[in-house]
């Protein structure tokens, strides 16, 4: 059974696309190399022991995704491609309008003229990477799906739109089946070391910068405020392995395959860290010190974010498995076989 996955070649998408084959599925990439590397597609091989069917391409040609819906008739797409980087969307609002709400219209309308015309290879089905960023600066913890949404960016509010327009769609159409997965801060690496998250240029999210501190790629981490509300000062994140995180896409893709409804659930640990519990994790599981200094506070960045992903074990039976030793341990591997990233 073909799973269509696109943006397939990015960090999360590679992760899923192996968890995929594991679980008995064939997964199809579809993705444009935007902000992943080509040779993502070899190691992929290399874990499948087989090639991946790859479809180059972007998400925005609407009539391009038909054929490819068409040539491979999957039974189920996820839908990982977007732009996710907060800052840059501060800057360039409508390059996130455009490739993420654009781009989710793009392949609705594609699944739409495929499934629902003549013909039709069976009910759409779809699982959408969404982000615990849709919950904003949530009043207390943990975070249930229930609680109001709010954005405070233009990445947020393209995820948050989504969700709405995915909302529309089910309830005009209720031959649709739709899983809703709000990641909250995926981190780590397939244990072979031969995938992981590889950022462009400076990166921006916390494990990858303290990851290249320890290779020495970069002299220190600095810290974004240590005055934060918490046990330690520092901000608090639900960090969850990528490869629970791939997990949980094959239990989102099996419950619609099952007949279960559209869904929404939080994908996260219900466990949370602080930046110098991650520093400390990480400096054990690298034997690496990763020196740090204090600066500012972030703008934007809240002080504590972690899941009650109950939820989803109830619904999906998923629950992550893996812990922050793990996830450290995983991020070193692909970190220090790869310290360029995919371009070594
Ligand atoms: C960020 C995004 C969020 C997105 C998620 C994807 C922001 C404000 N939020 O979440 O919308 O869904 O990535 O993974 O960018 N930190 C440092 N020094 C650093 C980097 C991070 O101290 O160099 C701290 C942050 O202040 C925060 C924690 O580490 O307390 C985690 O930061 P990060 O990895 O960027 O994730 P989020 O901000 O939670």
């Amino acid at each position: 059974m073909k799973i269509l996955l696109t943006g397939g070649a990015g960090y999360i998408g590679s992760h899923t696309a192996v968890a995929l084959h594991e679980a008995g599925f064939e997964p199809v990439v579809l993705d444009d190399f935007s902000n992943s590397h080509p040779a993502v597609m070899d190691r992929l091989a290399r874990l499948t022991g087989r090639p991946v069917a790859l479809e180059r391409g972007s998400v925005l040609d609407t009539e391009w995704l038909e054929g490819v819906l068409r040539r491979h008739a999957p039974a189920a797409v996820v839908h990982f491609a977007g732009v996710k980087a907060v800052g840059e969307s501060v800057a360039q609002p409508l390059k996130y309008f455009r490739i993420n709400i654009e781009g989710a219209i793009s392949l609705l309308r594609a699944m739409e003229s495929v499934h629902l015309g003549p013909q039709p290879p069976g009910p759409p089905m779809l699982v959408f990477s969404g982000s615990a960023t849709v919950y904003g600066d949530p009043a207390r913890m943990p975070i249930t799906e229930d609680f109001p949404l709010s954005h405070t960016n233009p990445y947020a509010h393209s995820k948050r739109v989504i969700e709405e327009m995915l909302q529309a769609v089910c309830l005009a159409q209720p031959l649709w089946r739709v899983g809703v997965l709000r990641y909250f801060n995926p981190v780590g690496a397939h244990p072979s070391g031969l995938i992981g998250e590889d950022p462009a240029g400076i990166p921006n999210n916390l494990m990858p910068y303290v990851a290249q501190v320890a290779v020495g790629r970069r002299p220190s981490l600095t810290v974004f405020g240590n005055d934060y509300p918490t046990p330690d000062g520092t901000g608090q994140r639900d960090y969850i392995h990528v490869q629970d995180l791939a997990e949980g896409h094959v239990a989102a893709l099996r419950a619609l395959l099952a007949g279960t409804g559209s869904f929404t659930v939080n994908l996260g640990t219900g466990r949370p860290s602080s930046v110098l519990e991650v520093v400390r994790a990480f400096e054990q599981a690298s034997g690496r010190p990763v020196p740090v200094q204090i600066g500012p506070r972030r703008p934007g960045d809240i002080a504590r974010c972690w899941a009650d992903p109950s939820l989803a074990e109830r619904l999906l039976g998923w629950k992550a498995r893996l812990g922050l030793e793990a996830m450290c341990a995983d991020a070193w591997r692909w970190q220090s076989g790869n310290p360029q990233g995919y371009a070594d």
